[in-house]
């Protein structure tokens, strides 16, 4: 097996490293990610590494997937504290391609899109039209470099799952789909790239969409429920609450920072501590 861990910055070099690992028989744990790691995302690469033999994460912060309006270019970025944690984690392989390498016309010279139905319709699908076909286009992209493996994405953004799944689903990737639990600060602040945009009142502010979701699991109108948890908190800005198929989910903005989350809609006896 691999001891340390190997970064590759092109496609070729990233398909031929896991072409080689399972020409030796080893099994692929893949673990698509834009960068800037936290916990969340080591708990993927961890899980993937322990479940297959070798374990591969990408970084690449995907143009497609963000409007014109959105912080493409404030994404916040570290490739070298993410290699540190990703090694750390037990990857074998990073995938850190640069934009050209990805893109080499640039974002409007990808003719291909790739758009998931069903799934991807409402909720965030609403409020970022082009968002789904950006990650959708992306992610059959790194499947297709990558190759038969098990890909690791996390239940924080519920409807991506779905539409990942989906994707694989018609498209026959030689993936397996497979889903993490959300992993939360200690006041139940789902974990995000995104929360360093939070000012200290906004951070503070923003456990509101947790306690929203817990005051929706134990009501009989959870929609009601969670919007008006969520409208004490005079620095949330409410962008959707829903109740669809078996989950909660809900969006706010924080300032200029919009935020989401979801659990299940009925609490889990065995897991009334993590939701
Ligand atoms: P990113 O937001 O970096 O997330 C990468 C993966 O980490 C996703 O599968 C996401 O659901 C998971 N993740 C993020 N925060 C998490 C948390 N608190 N607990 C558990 N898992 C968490 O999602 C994307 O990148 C992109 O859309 C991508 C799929 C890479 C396509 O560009």
């Amino acid at each position: 097996m691999t001891e340390s861990l190997q970064q590759h910055e092109t496609i070729e070099a990233f398909r031929k490293a896991l072409d080689a690992e399972r020409a030796a028989g080893r099994t692929v744990g893949l673990v698509p990610t834009m960068g800037y790691l936290h916990e969340g995302h080591a708990s993927l690469m961890r899980r993937a590494a322990a479940e297959c033999d070798v374990a591969a994460a990408t970084i690449f912060v995907n143009p497609l997937q963000f409007a014109a309006t959105e912080d493409l270019s404030t994404y916040p970025r570290d490739l070298e504290g993410d290699r540190r944690l990703a090694e750390s984690c037990g990857v074998n392989h990073l995938f850190a391609p640069d934009e050209s390498e990805m893109y080499p016309e640039g974002r409007d010279g990808v003719l291909t899109n790739v758009h998931v139905g069903g799934p991807s319709e409402g909720l965030e699908g609403a409020s970022r039209p082009t968002h789904f076909d950006g990650v959708a286009t992306v992610v059959a992209k790194l499947f297709n470099i990558a190759g038969p493996c098990r890909a690791y994405f996390g239940e924080k953004d519920w409807q991506q799952l779905l539409v990942v799944r989906r994707l694989v689903h018609d498209l026959s990737f030689p993936v397996e789909v497979i889903g993490c639990p959300i992993v939360r600060e200690d006041d139940g602040l789902a974990m995000s790239s995104r929360n360093v945009y939070l000012t200290p009142e906004q951070r503070t502010a923003s456990t509101v969409l947790h306690r929203a979701l817990r005051a929706g699991q134990t009501s009989p109108d959870p929609e009601a429920a969670m919007a008006a948890v969520v409208a004490i908190e005079p620095l949330a800005d409410l962008d959707y609450v829903a109740a669809r198929d078996g989950r909660l989910l809900i969006a706010a903005r924080f300032g200029s920072t919009r935020l989401i989350d979801n659990c299940p809609t009925t609490v889990a006896p065995s897991s009334r501590q993590e939701n």
